[in-house]
């Protein structure tokens, strides 16, 4: 396909979506221009992911991260998208499990860059329904558009649909498996609101002790949060996981937190633990086979809960009981940026993903270097 050049300049009519707190909120929105101002983005690092499917956080390599993270933070921060980098770019977006941000920040990402969309919201509506495999629906998308981006119940799923696909596969979410786009997410969060984690390595009084009110097992967005915590291990000084269940890994995360030699415990009481976590990540929305539930719901957090003071709170979302409205409105609350931020993250892996990084880069590293 013929690809349309980018504008010189934007339109002088443009205008960027606004993000802002709830009225009265002490919720953080860090700004995104720290992450980049002086320290540009590596276009070259992000080039390693051009046509590459992503189904995996452990795939990403630390500084891969950290340039979508910066990329991302341009994109929050500066007037790129009325130069419609996914200009002549079609992505399929199939969702076969029920999904409230995932799609439609992936949808909103591509079509602000001035990409087009394929939109499968309910995966009934396909061939699925008549029994048509997920290798054949896969052949068929080869034709139809650029990329796939695919959600589904089946933890096998991204597999099945590879065996004939032969356009970038984007994992959405697959089962108890994987939500590695939702890592990204997080990180981007994270880095804003530290963004001192995008160096290599901090004194040891700066690190952080990471909590999870979760079971990575069960759960995709926790268990893909913690594997790409292993990248910034140098940042954290412990892990604890709070679940219901007294093994709530899994093997293969078990292998993962050994082999980085992480130092982690698992315990079930919140209470012994809060004050000391300045992270916490939580989910209560569990996987088993096809179906999922809601696991670890009586690890409640609200605004008396003994959360330090200078802690942050992020939840994948959707959110049951366990995190309560109280805390929206406070300085804990990091999961309204992390749901804002998916936006830009998801428009940074997308722009990597389908090559359309070289246009960009005069302005990236004019605006970078300029205000550095
Ligand atoms: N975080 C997340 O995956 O949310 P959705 O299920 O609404 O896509």
């Amino acid at each position: 396909m013929k690809e349309t050049p980018l504008r010189d300049d934007p339109p002088e009519e443009a205008e960027r979506p606004s993000i802002k707190p709830p009225e009265g909120s002490e919720a953080i929105l860090p700004e995104p221009g720290t992450l980049f101002e002086s320290n540009p983005v590596s276009l070259d690092v992000l080039g390693e992911l051009k046509n590459q499917s992503i189904l995996e956080a452990g795939q990403f390599t630390f500084d891969q991260v950290t340039e979508l993270c910066k990329l991302a933070a341009v994109l929050e921060k500066l007037e790129i998208w009325p130069y419609h980098p996914l200009d002549g770019k079609i992505a399929v977006t199939a969702f076969f499990e029920a999904s409230t941000r995932t799609r439609t920040s992936f949808e909103s990402a591509i079509l602000r860059l001035d990409g087009k969309v394929i939109s499968i919201a309910d995966g009934s509506t396909t061939g699925q329904a008549k029994g048509e495999s997920l290798a054949d629906i896969g052949e068929m998308f080869n034709a139809y558009a650029d990329c796939v981006i695919m959600r589904h119940t089946e933890t096998a799923a991204p597999e099945e649909m590879l065996q004939n696909l032969r356009i970038p596969l984007i994992n959405a979410g697959n089962g108890s498996g994987e939500h590695p786009t939702q890592a990204l997410a997080d990180w981007f969060a994270l880095l804003k609101w530290k963004p001192a984690l995008a160096a290599p390595c901090v004194n040891d009084s700066e690190k952080m002790n990471l909590g999870i009110l979760g079971t990575p097992g069960s759960m995709r967005a926790v268990k893909s949060f913690l594997l790409m915590a292993l990248l910034f291990q140098d940042h954290i000084r412990k892990v604890t996981v709070i679940s219901e269940m007294a093994d709530p890994f899994g093997e293969d995360v078990i292998q993962c937190l050994t082999d980085a030699n992480i130092d982690y415990e698992v315990s079930n009481d919140v209470r012994e633990h809060l004050p000391d976590l300045d992270v916490i990540y939580m989910n209560s929305i569990a996987f088993l086979g096809d179906s999922y539930k809601n696991m670890d719901s009586r690890f409640k957090l609200n605004s008396e809960s003994p959360i330090k003071e200078s802690a942050v709170i992020l939840h994948p979302m959707a959110r049951l009981g366990e995190l309560d409205t109280s805390l929206d409105k406070t300085p804990h609350n990091l999961y309204f940026s992390q749901a804002h931020g998916a936006v830009f993250i998801r428009q940074a892996l997308l722009l990597a993903v389908l090559d359309r990084l070289g246009p960009l880069e005069n302005m990236i590293n004019l605006e970078s270097n300029k205000n550095s």
